[in-house]
């Protein structure tokens, strides 16, 4: 088939939990279009096909649906970034909800009876950071998969703090010689910090989303048994377990970029450890032969807790671990390790959906599983 011919009209029925409008063909053959609207009517091209499905780009939005909204930005569709500003607050968030239960079905795992969700109040200007490229007097994003840099003077989903030191970045970015790359972050005071050209994430890892984040800490904090030990793993720079130091006995928080030093105002029992989750479970796990009643929150990145599962699920159950809260911002990976979990004897008790990233498909969802000691 000669895909540069096959340009057709389709009508979106629904959004897919990864972004993409979604048609569907008399063949039964789906097409996911990314940047469209249930309800549009749209002339498309076939850019790749598959046996059950195919993707498209729209060509041209031949009837709008009514439910579109207008994107606040004048990059949508060309930067990176967001994916749904066309898309109403109250859809991207149903799509996500149902996203989530739809990954956790997937893998045979039935959504808990005790059910919460956080939508975002606020879905614009919340991102505490960006990551901005530019070369001479040009500052913006780069546009999706590619490194071709967008220009823009503003930023919808940022925060106002980041917007309004735009212009200044572009000023002190338009004397670099060489292309650049700045990461704005504003820190809770309202101060903005900048790095230039440093790798991604170079002050630690931090949540993009502080209202947001807040909801996530007092969920996990009210799953927390009190009076034990906690393991915070994969736990940055102890974001979920530092508000639980005062009803816990000690925390150790493991993370391969926490702080050098305790950051000021660092509970005293609560103690970081650089280091690889399961070196250092290993490590623990020897010095520690006394099964006690532990609990363990684990927030691994997009993987997931990926194939070391077993090794780090054995260790916990050994160290006498009997709850954990796993938090995930995949919800295939997320899904898959509750269900690598369920099957070596942990029961799901609870889970949440957190929006930390509206305008975008992403989500965030954190679940309680118990296991007698
Ligand atoms: C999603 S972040 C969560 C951080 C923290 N819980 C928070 O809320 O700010 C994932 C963290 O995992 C850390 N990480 C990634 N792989 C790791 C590994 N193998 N061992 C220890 N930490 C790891 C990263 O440095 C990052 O801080």
């Amino acid at each position: 088939m000669n895909l540069s011919m096959s340009e057709i009209t389709i009508k979106i029925t629904d959004l897919s939990r990864g972004g993409a409008g979604i048609a569907r063909e008399e063949s039964g053959r789906v097409v996911f279009v990314p940047y469209t609207a249930p309800g549009d009517e749209v002339k498309i091209k076939i850019h790749e096909e598959h046996k059950n499905y195919a993707q498209g780009q729209v060509v041209k939005i031949v009837k709008p649906s009514l439910d579109r909204v207008s994107p606040r930005c004048s990059v949508f569709g060309r930067c990176g970034g967001c994916q749904w500003q066309h898309i109403p607050y109250a859809l991207q968030w149903k799509t996500k909800v149902c996203g989530v239960k739809h990954a956790l079905e997937r893998v045979k795992v039935e959504p808990p009876a005790d059910w919460s969700e956080y939508p975002s109040a606020h879905p614009w200007n919340y991102r505490n950071r960006v990551q901005l490229r530019g070369l001479q007097n040009e500052i913006g994003f780069f546009a999706a998969q590619s490194h071709e840099l967008i220009p823009t003077n503003s930023c919808p989903i940022a925060r106002t703090e980041i917007n309004e030191s735009w212009s200044q970045t572009q000023s002190e970015g338009s004397k670099l010689p060489r292309p650049y790359k700045v990461e704005i972050e504003v820190l809770p005071s309202g101060k903005i910090q900048k790095f230039w050209n440093s790798p991604h994430g170079a002050a630690g890892f931090r949540q993009v989303n502080e209202e947001q984040n807040e909801k996530l800490r007092t969920w996990v904090s009210n799953q927390i048994t009190p009076h034990r030990e906690l393991l915070d793993l994969f736990g940055g720079s102890g974001n979920l377990s530092a508000p639980l130091a005062e009803k816990m006995q000690l925390i150790h928080c493991v993370d391969l970029s926490t702080p050098e030093t305790p950051l000021p105002g660092t509970p005293q029992n609560l103690f970081f450890h650089r280091a690889s989750v399961l070196s250092w479970l290993l490590k623990f796990q020897k010095s520690n032969t006394l099964k006690k009643q532990r609990s363990a929150i684990l927030d691994p990145p997009r993987q997931g807790w990926g194939p070391q599962l077993s090794e780090m699920a054995h260790a916990l159950e050994t160290l006498g671990v009997t709850e954990i809260i796993s938090v995930g911002c995949d919800p295939d990976h997320w899904a898959k390790d509750l269900s690598r979990l369920i099957h070596r004897g942990w029961r799901l008790e609870k889970s949440a959906v957190f929006d930390f990233f509206p305008q975008t498909p992403h989500v965030e969802a954190a679940a309680k599983l118990v296991r007698p000691l």
